[in-house]
């Protein structure tokens, strides 16, 4: 069986300013800018990517965006490209997060978009999928994560499938501080990795990293990252320190 190096990944959301940024990631970078025995990923606002771009240099960490429009350029105010990201060292980019798709009317056929341009970019995407609460009581969860993984990944080759994450992100756990219990998470996890290995052949599915997301904590994280398909994390709320996101990279450490 192949063992995927586990990933960490802060997703900050709407907080700090680009100060508290560079001063966040300059703590994680003393904590554990150096170890290399899990992918740790920080992805703050555009508007601090900079700033922390420039304290993490040099360190194990990695920086990435939580969205970007699918064209290079042009008329689309307000608007971030996968080409602006590269310029500032960014690898890695979240699509299609459940806050993108409610309060910004994103749709799966516009995320694929973004998907391309990602992998184009060489910026890696973290595909966020999942469902919402109503949806888990009428039974449909693994239709709308299958729904929504084939079609944000449609057109996108076995070459290219290797360097994706997915997240998959129970939209009810997310900011709640309701966490999935592990066999809703792992029996989630298993059946994307079916699907890839139905898109995309066994040895390149065994490739992918399933992050799990939603009220991660360092207190329920040992449990969830010792399944056998949770590659790591999206962490929202205990991204925003160090001392918490901190333990939870030693959590993937400890079961790597
Ligand atoms: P949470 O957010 O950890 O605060 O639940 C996770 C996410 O939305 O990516």
């Amino acid at each position: 069986m192949i063992s995927r190096k586990k990933l960490i990944a802060g997703n900050w959301k709407m907080n700090k300013t680009s100060a508290d940024a560079a001063t966040l990631v300059g703590d994680l970078v003393s904590a554990i800018g150096k170890q290399n025995d899990v992918d740790v990923v920080v992805c703050p606002p555009f508007t601090s990517l900079e700033s922390a771009g420039k304290v993490l240099e040099g360190s194990t960490v990695k920086l990435g965006a939580q969205n970007m429009h699918p064209e290079a350029s042009g008329a689309f105010t307000g608007e971030i490209s996968a080409p602006m990201l590269r310029a500032l060292f960014a690898t890695y980019v979240i699509l299609g997060h459940s806050e993108r798709r409610s309060y910004f009317a994103e749709t799966d056929a516009f995320i694929n978009k973004k998907v391309h341009a990602a992998l184009k970019n060489q910026l890696r995407p973290i595909l966020c999928v999942g469902e919402t609460l109503a949806e888990r009581e009428s039974g449909s969860t693994l239709k709308v994560v299958q729904t929504q993984t084939e079609l944000g990944l449609e057109g996108v080759s076995k070459e290219q499938a290797a360097s994706l994450v997915i997240a998959y992100e129970p939209v009810w756990a997310i900011g709640t501080g309701k966490v999935a219990t592990t066999e809703q998470a792992q029996e989630v996890h298993a059946f994307i990795r079916d699907l890839l290995t139905k898109l995309y052949t066994a040895p390149v599915a065994q490739k992918v990293r399933i992050l799990y997301g939603g009220s991660m904590k360092p207190a329920n994280a040992p449990e969830l990252l010792a399944q056998k398909d949770i590659d790591g994390g999206l962490i929202g709320g205990a991204s925003l320190e160090a001392r918490s996101f901190v333990e939870l990279v030693n959590a993937a450490i400890a079961v790597k």
